[in-house]
């Protein structure tokens, strides 16, 4: 498998930077939205999901293999005393208050949601031979590092053993146990002085590179995109 052609990239999603960099905001669109459909089909869940999801993020990461998307997450940034925020259908209708008073307690103030996370089906463990989820959800540490945000904030699946691998990477159990789209989640918090290197040393070197050489198009709005 070779791994020196992917490239991350940092998608804003306020204007006007998105009408520059629609093409690969389109694809990054499609891609989850056909993607998500067909899990939450597998998975028997009623919920269907809408554009609205999408557009309420604050930023869309990819990873991209040339015009390939391997990976897509979704991170959205709430103030944890912002009341209208504690009362967006996001936060209240998956975090109890039990959850938010335990970031409380750790001193987080704002919290970035991770949404999504997807792997395309090329890229998964049993055929590139190690989680690429690690690489996406530890890139996004480094982005949750980098917007001084307080903690990142997800449900993570135990039938995939998502949760178990976020453990590995500096992630805490808030709430275990909780049933999300018919399927066992914890709900997981990670603070930024708890995140932890990746335990793959070769793993760890691709993160790093990953990190160095992303397009953060909210920082570089010219950049050349290869995936467009
Ligand atoms: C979750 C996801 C991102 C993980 O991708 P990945 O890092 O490549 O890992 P894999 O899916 O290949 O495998 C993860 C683990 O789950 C296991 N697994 C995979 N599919 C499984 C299944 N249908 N039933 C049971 N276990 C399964 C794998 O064997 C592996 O376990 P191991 O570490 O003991 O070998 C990817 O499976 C995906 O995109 N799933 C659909 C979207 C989703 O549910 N995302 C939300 C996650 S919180």
């Amino acid at each position: 498998m070779d791994f020196s052609k992917l490239q991350y990239y940092i998608i804003p999603t306020n204007w006007p930077q998105r009408n520059e960099h629609l093409a690969l905001y389109n694809k990054a669109y499609i891609y989850w939205r056909d993607f998500w459909a067909e899990v939450l089909r597998d998975l028997g869940s009623h919920e269907t999901l809408t554009a609205d999801t999408f557009v309420r993020q604050d930023i869309v990461t990819t990873i991209m293999n040339g015009d390939e998307i391997v990976a897509v997450h979704l991170y959205d940034f709430f103030k944890l005393d912002c009341q209208a925020d504690l009362e967006h259908t996001y936060i209240s209708e998956n975090y109890p208050k039990e959850f938010i008073e335990k970031l409380n307690k750790n001193g987080a103030r704002t919290a970035m949601s991770m949404e999504f996370l997807t792997i395309d089906k090329n890229w998964r463990k049993q055929i590139i031979g190690f989680q690429m989820s690690s690489v996406l959800l530890q890139l996004g540490l480094r982005v949750l590092i980098q917007e001084s945000i307080d903690a990142a904030i997800a449900p993570a699946r135990n039938d995939l053993k998502m949760s178990q691998m976020s453990y590995t990477l500096g992630f805490e159990c808030i709430i275990p146990n909780v049933i999300k789209h018919n399927v066992s989640c914890d709900l997981v918090a990670c603070f930024p002085k708890k995140v932890k290197n990746h335990p793959d040393q070769t793993v760890s070197k691709l993160i790093g590179s990953l990190w160095e050489n992303r397009i953060d198009l909210r920082v570089n709005p010219q950049a050349r995109l290869k995936s467009a």
